[in-house]
C-alpha cells in the first residue's frame, strides 16, 4: 500500500524555497497523526527541511528512507535509496510518500491512496504537485474546516 500525504492549494501549490508556504497547525496535527511512527520516503530536500524544524528531536516517524541521486551520501537516523522507483515499484509493505515535489511526481503513479488537504486561502511559492488524473482515483472520506478541506482517494 502507497500513501501520498500532502497538503497543497486549490493550484497545486505545495512549497516555497524549502519551506511549506503556510503555518497551519490543524493541518500539521493531522499530518502527524497520520504519518507518527510510519515507514516513510522522503527526498532529499524535504529531508533537510525537516530536520531545520526538528533541530534537536527525532524525525517522528519509524523507518525513515531518504531519495538522492547521491550515492556517497550517508545519514544517521535515515536509510538513503538511490532508485526511487525501483524501490517504490517492489515495496509490499504499507509506506508514506511525504515529499516533496520531485518524489510526489515520481511516486505518483504507484500511489493506492491520496491524502490531500487543500489548503484555503492564497499563497505565494514555487513547488507545485503535479496534474493528477482524479478519473483514475474515487472520494472515500473527506471534512472540511474552515482553513482545510481534508480528502482521502483511492485508486480504482
Ligand atoms: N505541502 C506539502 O505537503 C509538502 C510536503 C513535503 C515537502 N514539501 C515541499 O516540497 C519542496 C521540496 O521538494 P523538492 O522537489 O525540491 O525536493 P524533494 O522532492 O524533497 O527531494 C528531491 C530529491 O530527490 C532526488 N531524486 C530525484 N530523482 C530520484 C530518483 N529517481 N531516485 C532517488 N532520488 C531521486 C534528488 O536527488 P539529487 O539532489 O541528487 O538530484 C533530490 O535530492 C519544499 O518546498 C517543501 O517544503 C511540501
Amino acid at each position: 500500500m502507497i500513501n501520498l500525504i500532502w497538503a497543497m492549494t486549490k493550484d497545486n501549490l505545495i512549497g516555497k524555497g524549502n519551506l511549506m508556504p503556510w503555518h497551519i497547525k490543524e493541518d500539521l496535527v493531522y499530518y502527524k497523526n497520520k504519518t507518527a511512527g510510519k515507514t516513510v520516503v522522503m527526498g532529499e530536500e524535504t529531508y533537510y527541511s525537516l530536520k531545520g524544524y526538528y533541530k534537536t528531536r527525532p524525525l517522528p516517524y519509524g523507518t525513515i528512507y531518504v531519495a538522492s541521486l547521491n550515492t556517497d551520501l550517508k545519514l544517521d537516523d535515515a536509510i538513503v535509496i538511490n532508485d526511487l522507483i525501483d524501490f517504490v515499484s517492489n515495496f509490499k509493505d504499507e509506506l508514506w510518500v511525504v515529499g516533496g515535489a520531485t518524489i510526489y511526481k515520481l511516486t505518483l503513479p504507484y500511489a493506492d491512496r491520496l491524502y490531500i488537504s487543500f489548503v484555503k486561502g492564497n499563497y505565494e511559492g514555487d513547488k507545485y504537485f503535479p496534474q493528477i488524473d482524479y478519473s483514475k482515483y474515487k472520494l472515500i472520506w473527506d471534512n472540511e474546516t474552515d482553513l482545510v478541506h481534508y480528502t482521502l482517494y483511492e485508486r480504482v
